[in-house]
């Protein structure tokens, strides 16, 4: 199902051995990513399967390079080395046509939001289905104000951003990832900053677009509730490296010294602060 076409003579002999440890069920597979920011390793030959599907929440301490993996997925940012395959293509090694083609099958949800400032909010929501469509602006406005009814914004499509507060714009910003229909959708701490009920809007949300349109998702979170309740497995990204990695309860209970720490919020522990 996942053919391999590698298209790089110089990662050929990397490439191969890569697609030998990709199993079929896995829709991105991340290998030996390495990521330098600054002068500061972030990523350090960091692996991780992302399975069909299924949504994984992606947990870790402050500044340790989550928002870096996320952005990396969608090459914002050129890594060092590794790489990227989605459905067994390394998203490192496309050329710009191939790679805009991979990259509508993936939306994103900013940790700022990232709304466009001079456009409204249905010009925002329905960016992605003007741009990748060829659907009428009447159909892109219907759909644009479904979408924003799911997130609890309806009747907001002639805002400005600014006219709307920062939860609101967080919602209209992951209104816009999910607009397009996408089969990935990579969430960069979606309910931060949000008051309880909306997180469990946001939540319900993440676990409908699994349920109703087998969505396959990563969401970066701190929110270690709202990684219970819509992860299927939870990966820790610790000092460049994903140090654990299992279902909710194996991975709360996890009898990692650095993991008990972080779900317990302690001072004592192996992490310094
Ligand atoms: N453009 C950049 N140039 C230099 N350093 C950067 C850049 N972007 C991020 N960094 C650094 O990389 C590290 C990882 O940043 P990143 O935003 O990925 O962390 P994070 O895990 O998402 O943190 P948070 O939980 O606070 O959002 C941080 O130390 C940050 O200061
Ligand atoms: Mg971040």
């Amino acid at each position: 199902m996942l053919g391999f076409l590698n298209k790089s003579k110089k990662n050929n002999k990397d490439s191969k051995e890569s697609k030998e440890s990709i199993d079929d069920n896995v829709k991105i597979a991340i290998r030996d990513l390495t990521v330098i920011l600054g002068n500061r390793k972030i990523l350090d030959k960091t692996s991780l399967d992302i399975h069909t599907g299924k949504t994984v929440a992606v947990m870790g301490l402050s500044g340790m390079g989550k928002s870096t993996l996320l952005r990396s997925i969608i090459r914002l940012l050129e890594p060092e080395g590794g790489q990227i395959f989605f459905e067994g293509k390394d998203i490192l090694q496309m050329n710009q046509h191939k790679l805009d083609e991979t990259l509508k099958n993936i939306g994103m949800v900013f940790q700022k939001g990232a709304l466009f400032d001079s456009m409204t909010i249905a010009e925002n929501v329905g960016f992605g289905l003007k741009e990748h469509t060829t659907m009428k602006p009447k159909e892109i406005l219907e759909k644009v104000s479904k979408t924003l009814e799911i997130v609890d914004l309806a009747g907001r499509e002639d805002n400005m951003p600014s006219e709307l507060s920062g939860g609101m714009q967080k919602r209209a910003s992951l209104a816009r990832a999910i607009c397009y229909n996408p089969e990935v959708v990579l969430y960069d701490e979606p309910t931060t900053g949000l008051d309880p009920i909306i997180c469990n809007v946001i939540n319900k949300l993440i676990m409908d677009m699994q349920k109703r349109f087998k969505v396959t998702s990563v969401v970066v979170t701190h929110d270690l509730e709202s990684a219970r309740m819509v992860a299927d497995e939870i990966m820790m990204l610790h000092e460049g490296k994903i140090i654990e990695r299992g279902s909710p309860d194996n991975f709360f209970n996890s009898t990692n010294p650095i993991i008990q720490q972080f779900v317990k919020g302690s001072s004592e522990g192996p992490i310094k602060v």
